[in-house]
């Protein structure tokens, strides 16, 4: 089998690359995919090399499953070239999650979805977290959600981390400079995530779209504030859910308990963004405090953004594919 990584420079890519040597697709023959500047560049991979080559129109020729850990505009123009030539694709980008017809898929939670699609999408890193920990509770009838997001810096790629170390070392300087733009993350909470449009930030807008897509939810009943904050790894989310069902503590517990994507802590326990890089194929839940009468669950869910948020999510879809 060959396999193409495209992107395979990247974040999510280098991850991708960790995790390969141990799937289903260990023997497979791996492409590795970036731009002409890193064409040439020797990668780890499996204890030994992999030659980077550049992603070009011939790049896909005998590939039969495509992973795409590149932007969105590179997506669109790539992932049509590699089904003409017959691979399947798992695209990690923005650029087909809400197409008709393509599957928006998080492995263990909407499977069902996948079909015989040639092309599957993979959520934003925020949505599959929050999809994971919300999920099990879809059985109590999830009526709305209302959730803030904590983002760490590399869910926006190699160089924003870059530019979050250069800021913060200016922040530390006490450089005036280090806050230039709104969207300096040194030190700092930003509840301003990409681009505003209307009164929604686009990863809001994501997380809503996206988890009513995956849920089959409405998705005027999800509500969404994204912040980004100065973690390098490791998303959280605080969701309040009101339920239509009744419920009772046990039950929810028992609910999220039987999630085996879930780390469900006992109460007292508190989850925060370092047990996500602790527990990288699994969103630890914890902060549990459910209200009968109201029939309302809040929770803290965190995840690797890079891990179970985006390479091994791709992972698993590529896996259930093939
Ligand atoms: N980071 C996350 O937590 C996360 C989670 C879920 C989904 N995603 C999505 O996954 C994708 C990759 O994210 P990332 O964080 O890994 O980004 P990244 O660290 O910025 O990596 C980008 C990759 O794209 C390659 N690239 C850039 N321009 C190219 C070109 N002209 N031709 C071919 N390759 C090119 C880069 O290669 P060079 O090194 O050669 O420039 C690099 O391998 C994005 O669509 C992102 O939205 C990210």
């Amino acid at each position: 089998m060959r396999i193409a990584v495209a992107g395979a420079t990247g974040l999510v890519g280098e991850v991708l690359l960790g995790l390969l040597p141990q799937s289903r697709f260990a023997d497979a023959e791996i492409v590795a995919l970036a731009s002409a500047d890193s064409a040439g560049r020797c990668l780890p991979y499996a204890g030994g090399e992999l030659t980077v080559s550049e992603l070009t129109v011939d790049s896909f020729k005998d590939v039969d499953l495509a992973f795409f850990a590149i932007g969105d505009e590179l997506s669109q123009r790539f992932v049509p070239q590699a089904l003409d030539a017959g691979a399947r694709v798992v695209d990690k980008s923005n650029a087909f999650r809400l197409k008709e017809g393509v599957p928006l898929m998080v492995p263990g939670v909407n499977d069902e979805a996948l079909g015989d699609a040639k092309l599957a999408a993979n959520p934003n890193c925020t949505t599959i977290g929050f999809v994971h920990a919300i999920a099990p509770l879809a059985r109590f009838g999830i009526e709305e959600v209302v959730a803030a997001t904590y983002q760490a810096i590399s869910g926006a790629g190699r160089d924003a981390v870059s530019g979050f170390w250069a800021q913060t070392k200016q922040a530390l300087a006490g450089e005036p400079d280090a806050y230039s733009t709104a969207a300096a993350e040194a030190l700092r909470v930003v509840p301003a995530v990409d681009e505003l449009i209307g009164d929604e930030h686009k990863e809001e807008t994501k997380l809503r779209l996206e988890s009513a897509k995956i849920l089959g939810l409405e998705d005027k009943r999800i509500f969404a504030t994204a912040a980004r904050v100065p973690v390098l790894t490791g998303h959280s989310v605080a969701a309040h859910l009101k339920l239509h069902d009744e419920i009772s503590e046990e039950a929810v517990r028992d609910a999220l308990g039987e999630s085996p994507t879930l780390q469900v802590l006992p109460t007292g326990e508190t989850p925060t963004s370092a047990d996500a890089v602790k527990h990288r194929d699994r969103v630890v839940v914890g902060r549990i405090r459910v209200r009968p009468q109201q029939r309302t669950v809040d929770l803290f869910a965190v995840a690797d953004n890079l891990h179970i948020g985006a390479a091994l999510n791709g992972l698993r879809i590529g896996e259930l594919m093939i």
